[in-house]
């Protein structure tokens, strides 16, 4: 997008949202972009065709999977709200998570990936990387940088994060980890999903930023997208020649829903983060819970770290219940919530709830969390009577328990 922001005072987010990647002023039309559906892209002479093709790593027209004006007034969009200069938008979140892997991934290589990583990502690792001559060593998600340098073998190409992790939601610090990489030579990738726009991944030393916008940017559980956004021209060239080698490509109706959907991000995001805070700390006074794994609450684990890199949080935590209930009870527990539905993909304005304890996979450490667990995402609900469907939830939980 051009820049005429020159002279002008850095406007806050809620601004940018509402104006990012659609023509502004006092211009003749309609408020928003329209929809660009194309394949084939026609040409005034074969020099101009040629001429353009040269440019495939910019926003031009040059064939349907490199993108038309809807897919990149999306890309400037992410670009802008997670502080990165160029952004790929690509089938879904986990495509969004692939793709880099494979740009900055070949034969002989060695990635670092945390242990709480969300689990296609490391069945990705474990499957189709490993098949490519990929390894994969899985670290716990807390690490130190001083830990983390001993893991770092001549041929590691890539440290791989995801802060906090989606289902056990461990901090990780990452200036420090990113530091630590970037002495080796390595790149580092990041899963910002829970972060959005709460966490800068590139003042924090992170090369590649992945977003499933799946989630709160689209934010109402109909579509499926991601994003892949950079700072450094290089990582971009990398990323966007995987892309189009990958054939990656996202339909223009779905980034146009995503369009939509950022315009109200803002206050979504706002009273999502208020609700789920209130539900988290009620949660937390219960006798039945043993912790709150929400980062954002005082006292959890990693508060510290969100307090010290983020400005925000989502709505997306765990709760861990105290150890004389089963993972069976806490179960029956969800089964009977009347607001909740049972899924996966959160960022929607709907309440979901989900055990989790199967979903944990560690290979770095078994860790104890001390008790089952459960995993609630807060939607844009009334918060009271969220609470009051969890009450009796906790009673079904305590029946059960006997
Ligand atoms: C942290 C995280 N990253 C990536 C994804 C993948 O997104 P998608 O469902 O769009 O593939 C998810 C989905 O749940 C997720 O939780």
């Amino acid at each position: 997008m051009p820049d005429d922001t020159a002279g002008r005072r850095p406007q806050g987010f809620y601004t940018r949202l509402s104006h990012a990647g659609r023509a502004g002023g006092r211009t003749h039309g309609f408020v928003n972009p329209p929809l660009v559906r194309g394949s084939t892209v026609l040409y005034p002479s074969c020099a101009e065709r040629a001429a353009l093709g040269k440019r495939r790593l910019d926003q031009v027209l040059v064939y349907g999977t490199h993108g038309t004006p809807t897919h990149f007034a999306l890309e400037d969009m992410i670009a802008e709200i997670e502080g990165g200069t160029r952004c790929q938008i690509v089938s879904t979140g986990l495509a969004a998570i692939t793709t880099p892997l494979l740009a900055f991934l070949g034969a002989g290589d060695h990635c670092l990936m945390p242990d709480s990583v969300y689990g296609p990502t490391r069945n990705f690792a474990a499957g189709m990387l490993a098949r490519m001559g990929v390894e994969t060593t899985f670290y716990p998600p807390t690490i130190g940088p001083d830990a983390l340098a001993p893991l770092v073998r001549p041929n590691t190409s890539v440290l791989y994060l995801e802060s906090p992790g989606s289902h056990t939601f461990e901090m990780q610090d990452v200036p420090a980890l990113a530091a630590t990489a970037h002495t080796r030579g390595l790149k580092v990738l990041m899963d910002n999903t829970w972060g959005l726009h709460f966490f800068q991944p590139f003042r924090y030393g992170v090369d590649v930023s992945i977003q499933a916008l799946t989630k709160y940017a689209l934010g109402h559980s109909d579509a499926l997208l991601g994003s892949v956004t950079t700072a450094a021209e290089g990582d971009w060239e990398c990323v966007r020649t995987a892309g189009l080698q990958l054939g990656q490509y996202a339909s223009p109706d779905d980034c146009w829903l995503a369009i939509r959907g950022l315009r109200t991000l803002g206050v979504r995001l706002d009273r999502q983060m208020r609700s789920g805070l209130a539900v988290a700390r009620w949660l937390a006074a219960r006798p039945e819970v043993h912790s709150v794994l929400h980062p954002a609450l005082p006292g959890a684990p990693g508060h510290a770290l969100w307090k010290r890199d983020f400005s925000g949080a989502p709505s997306l935590f765990g709760v861990v219940f105290v150890p004389r209930f089963s993972a069976e009870a806490t179960r029956a527990m969800i089964d009977n919530l009347d607001l909740f539905g049972i899924g996966a993909s959160w960022g929607g304005f709907e309440s979901l709830a989900l055990p989790t304890t199967g979903f944990v996979t560690r290979t770095a450490e078994q860790k104890d969390f001390g008790g089952p667990m459960i995993r609630l995402h807060i939607g844009l609900e009334d918060p009271a009577d969220l609470i009051a469907d969890l009450e009796r939830g906790l009673a079904v939980l305590a029946a059960y328990a006997g």
